[in-house]
């Protein structure tokens, strides 16, 4: 195998540009069971913005929403709605990262920066990615503080109640028609990923609408970004709603990894979270399908979770609602028992589960 010319050691956080930071952190602190660690805001001396930095085991969430009507993240917010902005990755030197990423091709937003504090020195540096998502490195081992330098320690108040959720697992972007396969060439090209060869690529379709999907992941298999385009189907498929409704191509999902998911999916439903119904026949067969598994199938057809199957193990999977009004960005939970697929045995099911939701919106 070829030398990794851009060595990441994980995600660092993702940042969600949205309307209201206070309200949007609240809601993950105490539906999600996020902790908050830190913010930024006309407290820190930041008159523009607010920030607020949560997180749970190794997932880290940043929210930002900006004071003024003409503020860069104002306006991201009017044209896509809450969303994704930044992709963030850790990498042990930023400025090699964003140098071999600029002599590979990647349109560099913000050269490697240096901002410093009392707490020490942290490097950033921004890449421009789909749409109007960015990704950023992150170089933190010269940085001890909370977040970064301008956020103060946030303390939580009362208890935080997390619900198990341990790393991000995978972010999925969707694209126009046609452009998948040259972000799959970026991501090969200016970050040195490989596709996951033994993830099928053809598409995936339904009687209405259909998909194609790739997954690109970088040499540690720690970070995986599957990409999708939507494939020309009876009638107009999620990933062209979720392109309409976001105005572009953005995030679609985030999954992250839970040890387990009956206990979280159990808690998050006593806090209200709406996940994505299956339809009931989709457990009819199931057992005779996967085969053993160490879960009950009762408890997961109770609860709705899903199970795929693929040579290396099993993993168990389920969707929320998109979590604002537009139907744009939502969340997967996946616990993983040696499978490192993404459910492409679920995606029949789900995707019929998901157009009867697209078509209660009155947009199928
Ligand atoms: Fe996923």
């Amino acid at each position: 195998m070829s030398t990794d010319f851009l060595p990441i050691r994980g995600y660092d956080h993702v940042e969600f540009y949205v309307g209201n930071a206070k309200q949007a952190a609240h809601f993950y602190e105490k539906v999600f069971g996020f902790t908050p660690v830190a913010k930024m805001g006309l407290e820190t001396g930041c008159r523009d913005r607010a920030s607020y930095v949560l997180q749970q085991g190794g997932a880290r969430f940043v929210f930002t929403s900006a004071f003024g009507p003409d503020h860069e993240v104002t306006r991201h917010v009017a044209l896509h709605g809450d969303g994704v902005k930044v992709i963030a990755l850790e990498v042990g030197d930023c400025e090699s990262a964003v140098r071999e990423a600029k002599s590979r091709g990647a349109t560099v937003i913000q050269k490697a920066t240096a901002f410093q504090d009392e707490q020490g020195t942290l490097k950033t540096g921004i890449l421009r990615y789909a749409g109007d998502t960015v990704f950023k490195f992150v170089e933190r081992t010269g940085y001890r503080g909370p977040f970064a330098p301008g956020y103060k320690p946030l303390t939580p108040v009362g208890r935080p109640r997390p619900v198990g959720i341990a790393a991000i697992d995978h972010m999925v972007t969707n694209v126009y028609l046609g452009e998948m396969n040259y972000w799959v060439g970026w991501y090969a090209q200016i970050l040195g990923f490989t596709q996951l060869k033994h993830f099928s690529d053809k598409d995936i379709s339904t009687e209405y609408s259909a998909l194609m999907s790739k997954v690109m992941e970088n040499g540690t298999g720690k970070c995986k970004f599957p990409i999708n385009e939507p494939a020309e189907g009876k009638k107009r498929s999620q990933i062209d709603e979720f392109l309409e409704y976001y105005a572009g191509p953005g995030v679609q999902h985030v999954a992250m990894n839970v040890p387990d998911i009956c206990a979280a999916v159990r808690e998050l439903r006593q806090r209200d979270i709406d996940f994505l119904r299956v339809p009931d026949t989709y457990y009819e067969d199931l057992k005779s399908r996967i085969g053993a598994i160490e879960e009950d199938y009762a408890e997961l057809r109770e609860l709705g979770i899903l199970v795929d199957r693929d040579e290396d193990g099993y993993l168990l999977q389920i969707f929320t609602q998109p979590m604002q009004d537009r139907p744009t960005l939502f969340y997967e939970l996946i616990e993983r028992h040696g499978c490192r697929g993404f459910g492409q045995g679920n995606f029949k099911a789900l995707f019929v589960s998901l157009e009867r939701e697209q078509e209660r919106r009155g947009n199928l």
